[in-house]
């Protein structure tokens, strides 16, 4: 799997209209955004690999499967976290690698301040999880961290993309599959996906600076 995909499935689209609405309360966003993730990361492992095992019904013994690879749920920090419940709601024996990075408010590059990628991974697939796509920065640095842990299968899931952040993932990563709800208009002046749903972190976690 490579290249952008742009989910049509209606859940999604109309999970992704109350997300955007600012009238939507911290307590549903936070609900949202792990059941966007859930149905995105339906998506996003449909080709995985499995392997056959035995499995003893209480009427007889018949071949089950399992996933032949161990995933890693790798959310950025802040607004990640709440996508990283759905997957794990999805994948319960998933690790959890956490990387923290923020947007330079004038520069728009990342900064890394936390980073719990192992030294030596016994994971081969990684899914990066971040709600915004936005000048792609943060998704790109995620990308390199994880290479150099020796991480090569990255699969991205966001919610909302912008066009920007998209080419850049293209050009910087260009064999990392992105998975994104919706694929929006532009950016704005200070870096805003439009329409988008304004501060994923800020409204998943009641930290919006005008309302506090
Ligand atoms: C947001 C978002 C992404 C990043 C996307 O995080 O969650 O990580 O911006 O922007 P980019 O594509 O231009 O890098 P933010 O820096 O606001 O940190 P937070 O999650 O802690 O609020
Ligand atoms: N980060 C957000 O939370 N929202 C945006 O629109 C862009 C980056």
């Amino acid at each position: 799997m490579t290249g952008l995909h742009v989910s049509t499935h209606p859940l999604i689209q109309s999970k992704v209209s109350r997300l955007r609405d600012e009238r939507t309360s911290p307590a549903e966003f936070r609900q949202l955004i792990r059941m966007l993730a859930v149905l995105l990361g339906h998506e996003a492992t449909s080709d995985l690999p499995l392997r056959t095992e035995p499995v003893r019904t209480p009427l007889k013994e018949t071949t089950g499967h399992r996933l032949a690879e161990n995933v890693a749920v790798v959310p950025i920090l802040r607004a990640g976290l709440g996508m990283a419940e759905g997957l794990l709601d999805l994948i319960p024996e998933a690790c959890v690698w956490h990387v923290g990075l923020y947007r330079d408010e004038t520069t728009l590059e990342p900064k890394t301040y936390y980073n719990r990628l192992p030294h030596r991974a016994n994971s081969t697939l990684a899914l990066l999880v971040d709600p915004m796509l936005a000048t792609g920065g943060s998704a790109v640095r995620a990308c390199e961290l994880l290479r150099k842990s020796g991480i090569e299968r990255i699969r991205l899931l966001s919610i909302l993309a912008a066009p920007e952040g998209v080419e850049r993932m293209r050009t910087q990563m260009p064999d990392v599959p992105i998975f994104t709800a919706a694929l929006d208009d532009r950016l704005n002046e200070v870096g805003y996906i439009v329409p988008g749903l304004g501060d994923a972190g800020d409204r998943q976690f009641a930290t919006d600076p005008n309302l506090i």
